[in-house]
Order: C-alpha cells, then sequence, then structure tokens
C-alpha cells in the first residue's frame, strides 16, 4: 500500500520540475493528483505520465494569481476526487538578476504576486476543503533564499521569507482543524530553472563552490521524497516547521 493511499493532491507548478516530480512520486503513493500550471502542454504531460503508471490524476491549465481561476480549479479537483487534503504550493517566477535599486517596479511585483501571494491564494482555497475534509497538509515550496540572502535577488529572498511565514502562519491559524503546514527549503536543484540566469549547470556548480558540501546539486526526487514525509501521516506532529533540503549548504 502507498504511503499517500486514499488522500488527494493538489499540486501548482506541476509541470515544472520539482513539482512535477513530486506529483509522480505521489501519484505512485497512491494519491489522487490534480497537476495545476500555468503552462498546459507540460502540465498535461505531468498528470498523463501519472496515469500512465497507474496513478490516478488530472490536468489544470490555471494562473495561481488569479484567485477565481485557482477556486474554480480546487472545486474541480474536489468533484473529481470527493475532497483535497494535500496542497503542494511551488509556482515561482523567474526574474532576472538585479540589485534592488536596478530592480524595475513591475518585475518586483511580479515575483511577489506569483511566489508569495499565489501561494496565499491557493491556500486560502484549499483550506476549506481540508476543514470539510477533517484536515489536511499544506507544503510551501520557499527556499534557502528564505532563510540565507542571495546576491541580486531582493523580490525572489523577500517572496521566499514570506513564504516561509505564511506557513507558520497556516499551522498556528489551523492547527485546531487539523490542517498542518510546512515549508522547504530546497538548496540549488538541478532544474531548467537555474539556466534562467546562469549559463550552464557547470557555472551553478562553479559558482556555489566549497558550498556544495556533496559537490554536486540536489534533484528534484530528493526534494519531492521530502515532500512525501510532510504529506503523509508520518508527520503527524510536524507543523511549522522549515525543511532545510541542501545537502548542508546553509550548514556551512
Ligand atoms: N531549482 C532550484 O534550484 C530551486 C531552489 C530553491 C527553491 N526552488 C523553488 O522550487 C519551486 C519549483 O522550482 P523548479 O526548479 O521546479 O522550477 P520550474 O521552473 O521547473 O517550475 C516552476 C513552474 O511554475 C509554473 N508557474 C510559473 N508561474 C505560474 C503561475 N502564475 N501559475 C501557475 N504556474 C506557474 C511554471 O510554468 C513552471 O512549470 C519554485 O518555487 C522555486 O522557487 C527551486
Amino acid at each position: 500500500m502507498g504511503r499517500l493511499e486514499g488522500k488527494v493532491a493538489f499540486i501548482t507548478a506541476s509541470g515544472g520540475a520539482i513539482a512535477g516530480a513530486t506529483a509522480r512520486l505521489f501519484g505512485a503513493e497512491g494519491a489522487a493528483v490534480c497537476c495545476v500550471d500555468i503552462v498546459e502542454e507540460n502540465v498535461n504531460q505531468t498528470a498523463a505520465d501519472i496515469n500512465a503508471a497507474g496513478g490516478k490524476a488530472i490536468a489544470i491549465t490555471c494562473d495561481v494569481t488569479d484567485d477565481d481561476a485557482v477556486k474554480a480549479a480546487v472545486d474541480k479537483t474536489a468533484a473529481a476526487f470527493g475532497k483535497v487534503d494535500v496542497c503542494f504550493n511551488a509556482a515561482a517566477y523567474s526574474e532576472k538578476r538585479h540589485r534592488l535599486a536596478d530592480m524595475p517596479l513591475d518585475m518586483w511585483k511580479s515575483v511577489i504576486d506569483v511566489n508569495l501571494t499565489g501561494m496565499f491564494i491557493v491556500a486560502r482555497h484549499v483550506i476549506p476543503q481540508m476543514q470539510a475534509a477533517g484536515g489536511g497538509s499544506i507544503i510551501n515550496v520557499s527556499s534557502i533564499y528564505g532563510v540565507v540572502g542571495a546576491k541580486e535577488r531582493p523580490a525572489y529572498c523577500a517572496a521566499k521569507g514570506g513564504v516561509r511565514m505564511l506557513s507558520k502562519s497556516i499551522a498556528v491559524d489551523y492547527a485546531v482543524d487539523n490542517i498542518r503546514a510546512n515549508s522547504i527549503m530546497p538548496g540549488p536543484i538541478e532544474t531548467p530553472r537555474l539556466l534562467a540566469r546562469n549559463p550552464s549547470i557547470e557555472a551553478v556548480i562553479e559558482r556555489h563552490g566549497p558550498r556544495l558540501h556533496q559537490k554536486r546539486l540536489g534533484k528534484p526526487e530528493e526534494i519531492a521524497q521530502t515532500a512525501l514525509f510532510l504529506a503523509s501521516d508520518d508527520a503527524s506532529f510536524t507543523s511549522g516547521a522549515d525543511m532545510i533540503v541542501d545537502g548542508a549548504y546553509t550548514a556551512f
């Protein structure tokens, strides 16, 4: 029996690397999965992979900053699978590097809108479903840059620090409803996303240098395994936590 048998997961950004790996793992562990992303082709592919592997998945194309569209997506998930009791929130905007004074205001707003407000919007619609289901687990993807600073990423750091505190706030307010909320803080993970701001994966490894104690980047599947624990009943007393998954990057 899978570790998520009987659960229904709503997974944003699941057309992407980390949430895609998480959606596939959750599907393989028995959850019914609603895959959500703004890019239709990618989210359809993730759902198709889960179904082809013998799992249960639907795909919904949706922008997490669109309150009405997110509510409709959550309602559709509950209609398809009977409830929503797990949420993995990972949508993020890929901005270019700027120090604060050089960052255009509309870029700042876009990062905060997708990376932080998007998680608020998703949470505000999954929480009533979790209350109706008798409980649930919300997993928000922050970053090590929600804990330590990164060069030339003021909006990303601010948003990811906000995600960390948003998760704690949900954990405190909704413990009474048997809802847990946690953040995952990945270190640098080998994903196409890194190539938006770096010329190559080798350049990323070079740049992070001695802080990569395992001499490698993380893998999306290693974040998915942490999410699996947080989604499962094994994490019944884990709430409000910062799950740093970075190969000791921030321990140095
Ligand atoms: N890759 C890393 O090294 C790393 C490190 C730390 C944290 N993270 C975080 O992990 C999460 C996943 O990152 P990834 O590396 O898999 O990136 P990714 O680019 O592969 O995935 C992000 C996904 O978000 C989707 N998306 C963007 N805007 C959206 C919107 N408005 N509505 C719905 N979907 C939207 C994109 O289409 C994409 O599929 C992000 O929150 C990121 O900040 C990544």
